[in-house]
């Protein structure tokens, strides 16, 4: 499914909804993925803990319909693999609307349910490091900075892909770190906040058009959609005011003697 090549670098980005699903099918990247930042992102959430299954499995359809040929990872929300039970349950539901791959947040201490997970083939990918779910804030902050944290993101790593997952996500992780830990492991590892030498890396996709100014030094923002949709409305509220818009070929017109016969009634 996902291999780890370094000639070719892993591309993913964030999607929820139908027409960004088409145009992401369309491009060059290789993952559309229904992340749970939908829920700040898209939702007008607070953080990731207000984001549910239902919210998830929304968007998830809505993206599904628009993916005929990428890979379609999508999150599990917090609090929806709590157990193993729990989270088989809920993977297959994400796995039956259309998920190709689910994401889950956690190391070690998750690695017997992403195992199980696997195991009724549905292909998981970890995320270790900075871990949304977990956040009691939304700032992104450093995870690993310290040697005995490093240490235990490398065990985290290991057991996850002992448990059978298909790639990792490393969010903010330090490059060196996160350098060392992809060259001892046989997965990809997919990068964000991470440096250069992940396998891949990730976006959220409203950072890389510009909707909004998130202060993360890892965000490169390709676009200004933000300006540009609030200068689209702009140009149409004054094309409607000076009579600009509509002109005679943006409507229908009906033939003279019908329009003669409806004025007789009125
Ligand atoms: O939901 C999301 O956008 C993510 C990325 C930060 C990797 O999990």
């Amino acid at each position: 499914m996902l291999t780890k090549d370094s000639n070719h670098k892993i591309t993913v980005l964030t999607c929820y909804d139908f027409p960004t699903a088409r145009a992401l099918d369309n491009s060059d990247i290789d993952i559309v993925f229904v992340g749970d930042s939908l829920g700040t992102n898209v939702l007008g959430y607070r953080s990731e803990l207000e984001v549910t299954m239902s919210d998830m499995i929304h968007h998830l359809k809505a993206v599904r319909k628009g993916v005929t040929q990428k890979l379609l990872m999508v999150d599990m929300p917090y609090s929806s693999y709590n157990d193993i039970h729990i989270a088989l349950v809920n993977a297959k539901q994400l796995k039956q609307k259309g998920a190709d791959i689910i994401k889950l947040e956690g190391g070690k201490e998750i690695s017997h349910i992403v195992s199980e997970i696997v195991k009724n083939n549905i292909p998981v990918m970890a995320h270790i490091g900075f871990q949304p779910q977990l956040a009691k804030q939304e700032k992104r902050t450093v995870v690993g900075a310290l040697a005995v944290e490093a240490k235990k993101l490398y065990k985290d790593a290991l057991a996850l892909q002992s448990a059978g997952a298909c790639g990792i996500v490393f969010e903010c992780i330090p490059e060196d770190i996160a350098k060392e830990i992809s060259l001892k492991l046989t997965i990809p590892t997919i990068g964000i906040g991470s440096g250069k030498f992940t396998d891949g890396q990730v976006l959220v996709l409203t950072d890389v058009l510009g909707w909004y100014n998130m202060p993360y030094r890892f965000i490169k923002r390709y676009d200004s959609f933000y300006e540009r949709t609030i200068s689209a409305a702009n140009q149409f509220m004054r094309d409607v005011s000076t009579g600009e818009y509509p002109q005679r070929n943006h409507g229908f017109r009906i033939k003279a003697e019908e329009l003669k016969e409806f004025k007789k009634e009125i």
